[in-house]
């Protein structure tokens, strides 16, 4: 079998429960994230990831709706497409590296719901309007997202900080995107409740600020560079980093809660200047964070090449993730320098381009790449095309093209601040549909047949 050596599963690994019903029983629960998090990416985020700006466009006439409908849009794609899919195969990748079964591994299960249902409720109060009904489903919202985000941050607890956990720098990552998760559920619950008490439908742009870093880059940077420092190095032929990568988590962690302590005191009413530096100080943080956080994942310098030939081609994806990583890091640093030099606010729209430089370009081809070299679905793929290339090579394109032109029209918004600008954003948006739809395609065929092979091993005698 022709396989990428050291990240790949062997497919005995994954043949192990010996019929489909043990299957489905015993394997972590990730199949049933990961479905769901590409249904709600292809069905709401990325949908309305198109219909906002033509909207715009054309002159649709959204009127108020419009914000109420980018904010769905923002917590689909963060907390139904990321946040699942990364939950998903945080279950998958814990025992394995840990060498401890998911602890408890009920609420691993019972987080599936929660969460699913938080962002369907979501999605129905937010364009809604006003009113009790609305304000009911917005609040149940925010306390089931609350009590998926204790589930999951109990099963990582649970699982990695045990005696024989042998997570290493790894754990130190996830437990801290653990907490961080645990923390944007405690805002989003906070800040809805708000909303809910003034009778509107958004939570407001300079309260969900901190919301959304902490979403960002306490959760979501956190865990890819947990997931890739571990991974990568092996690819790449490289030591695992160890100290480098705790103080990288460590640092992340620091400059995070400096910006959401400021943001949510500036979201409070405060206009205090120092508190106005702050958080264009601690924006600005993350990119020297960000540089270190990618070269410890040591993908822009391999010792070594360690993939299988059918392997090669989805590298390219984790490279170009960590191009649009590198790009955040750019675009942090010079907004954050530039704000806190006048003493100004953070710019919205270059605040939305790095939002969307980490969104698209780094999470989202990252879970495509990362996905496509480690879940046995795909190696599975792999063993049965082993020449096949043109799926990864289609994503990564209509991946850096969709960011490319999501990310330049933010960048560009303050000097072209008439309509036209949206039509590159839905023209973006529809590239990443694409991907999402190709993608997603592929991994529930690949599903499929593993499931069909698992089903045709035949049941091992008791005791054998
Ligand atoms: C190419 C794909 C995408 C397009 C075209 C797109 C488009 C948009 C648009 C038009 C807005 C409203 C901006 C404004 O009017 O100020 C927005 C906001 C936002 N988007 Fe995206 N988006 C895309 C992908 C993503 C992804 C993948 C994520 C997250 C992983 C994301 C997260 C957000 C967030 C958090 C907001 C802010 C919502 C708020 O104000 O609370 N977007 N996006």
């Amino acid at each position: 079998m022709q396989m990428s050596q050291p990240v790949n599963i062997p497919l005995s690994e994954t043949a192990e429960p010996s019929s489909a019903g043990a299957f489905w029983r015993h394997d972590p629960p990730y199949h049933l994230f990961l479905l769901t998090s590409l249904a709600f990416a292809i069905t709401a985020g990325f949908t309305l990831a198109i219909l906002a700006p033509l909207s715009m466009a054309l002159e649709w006439g959204w009127g108020r709706h419009y914000l109420p409908l980018t904010q769905a849009h923002g917590q689909v794609q963060v907390l139904g497409f990321v946040a699942l899919f990364i939950i998903g195969m945080a279950y998958r990748l814990m025992p394995r590296f840990s060498g401890r079964p998911l602890t408890p591994r009920l609420l691993a299960w019972a987080s599936w719901p929660m969460l699913s249902l938080a962002v369907v409720l979501r999605l129905i109060a937010q364009p809604a309007g006003e009113g009790l009904w609305q304000r009911t489903l917005l609040v149940s919202s925010g306390c089931l997202g609350m009590l998926a985000a204790t589930a999951f941050a109990l099963v990582v607890v649970g699982t990695l900080m045990h005696r024989q956990s042998r997570a290493e720098a790894t754990g130190y990552f996830f437990v801290l995107a653990a907490a961080f998760f645990v923390l944007q559920a405690g805002i989003n619950l906070a800040l809805v409740v708000l909303a809910a008490q003034r009778g509107e439908d958004v939570i407001r742009a300079t309260e969900a600020a901190g919301l959304l870093h902490v979403q960002f880059y306490g959760f979501i940077a956190m865990f890819i560079f947990g997931v890739a420092s571990r991974a990568i190095p092996t690819i790449s032929g490289l030591p695992r980093p160890q100290i480098q990568a705790k103080a990288v988590a460590l640092a992340l962690a620091a400059a995070v809660l400096v910006y959401t302590v400021a943001s949510l005191w500036i979201g409070s009413g405060s206009r205090s200047e120092a508190l106005v530096r702050t958080e264009a100080v601690s924006f600005a943080a993350l990119g020297p964070i960000f540089l270190a956080g990618v070269w410890v994942v040591g993908i822009f310098r391999p010792a070594a090449n360690r993939l299988a030939g059918a392997s090669q081609h989805h590298i390219w994806l984790i490279r170009a993730a960590f191009a649009w990583a590198l790009i955040s890091a750019g675009l942090s640093a010079y907004y954050g320098v530039r704000a806190s030099a006048g003493g100004d606010f953070l710019p919205v729209f270059g605040v939305d381009a790095v939002r969307h430089a980490a969104g698209v370009g780094w999470a989202t081809t990252m879970i495509a790449g990362m996905a496509m070299l480690i879940l046995p679905e795909f190696a599975i793929r792999r063993t049965r095309h082993p020449t096949e290339r043109w799926p990864a090579l289609t994503i990564l394109v209509l991946l850096s093209m969709a960011a490319a032109l999501r990310v330049a029209v933010a960048v560009a918004a303050a000097q072209w601040p008439d309509t036209d600008r949206y039509w590159p954003m839905a023209a973006g948006g529809m590239l990443a549909e694409g991907a999402l739809l190709l993608f997603a395609a592929l991994f529930v065929v690949s599903l499929w047949q593993k499931q069909s092979i698992v089903a045709s091993i035949p049941l091992r005698p008791a005791g054998k």
